[in-house]
């Protein structure tokens, strides 16, 4: 997992669905903004639009999809072998809808992002825009951490954050972080690129110094 400077860092894109995701990476490696390339696509999901988004643009991609009977293990051990024959220096799980085994987190350690519809610790898990309006919560956003073998839990590098307005529904909700995801997600991909970011033990290091708290994406 290391690469000679200079050179695009290379991406495998985990995804299980629509993938606006990559396609905002794939928007940001294409205006320059981002240093990067993308090795291989991997869908767990066979009907993934994320999977049609990127054939159309001629990148590598690949259904993945549970065997009957399969471990977890077992199905992360297929992914190792591909995701190290495509070439990766950082694994980026966008919209992947699988609990990864302790082996593929810990191989990847360091080099696994996630991003979650949530400023964590705050709505680990699913339908986090229905429970934050159910909390009677002010603000909601999104979070991009590394990933640790708990669920949602590794340490957060960056937050989008937004009000959330008196007639707010989850659509409206989820549509206004998933537009903060598509700038939050590029942003942190460039500053791990770019060697301003990495994990050291557990702790986020940013410019050679330890955060405490996760840095914020300014607004747009
Ligand atoms: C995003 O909300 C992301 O936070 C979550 O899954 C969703 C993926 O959306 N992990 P898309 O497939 O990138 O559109």
């Amino acid at each position: 997992m290391t690469k000679t400077a200079m050179l695009p860092a290379r991406l495998v894109i985990l995804i299980s669905g629509n993938g606006s995701n990559l396609q905002a990476i794939i928007d940001h490696i294409e205006s320059g903004e981002l240093n990067a390339e993308i090795s291989m696509v991997i869908s767990d999901k066979k009907n993934a639009c994320g999977i049609t988004r990127a054939r159309e643009q001629s990148i590598a991609a690949q259904i993945v999809e549970p065997e009957t009977g399969e471990t977890r293990e077992q199905y992360d051990h297929r992914l190792v072998e591909i995701i190290d024959d495509a070439g990766c220096d950082y694994i980026i799980l966008a919209g992947f809808m699988r609990i990864l085994s302790d082996m593929f987190v810990n191989r990847y350690k360091g080099y696994l992002l996630n991003i979650h519809p949530s400023l964590l610790p705050g709505y680990k898990g699913l339908n986090t825009h229905q429970r934050v309006l159910d909390a009677g919560e002010k603000i909601h956003g999104a979070s991009v951490h590394f990933v640790t073998p708990d669920l949602d839990s590794g340490p957060v590098i960056m937050q989008a954050i937004i009000d959330i307005l008196p007639h707010d529904t989850p659509e409206t909700l989820a549509d206004r972080v998933l537009e903060r995801e598509h700038s939050l997600y590029s942003r942190v991909l460039s500053m791990c690129i770019n060697s301003e970011v990495k994990l050291s033990n557990d702790d986020i290091i940013v410019d050679g110094q330890k955060i405490n708290k996760p840095l914020i994406l300014e607004s747009e």
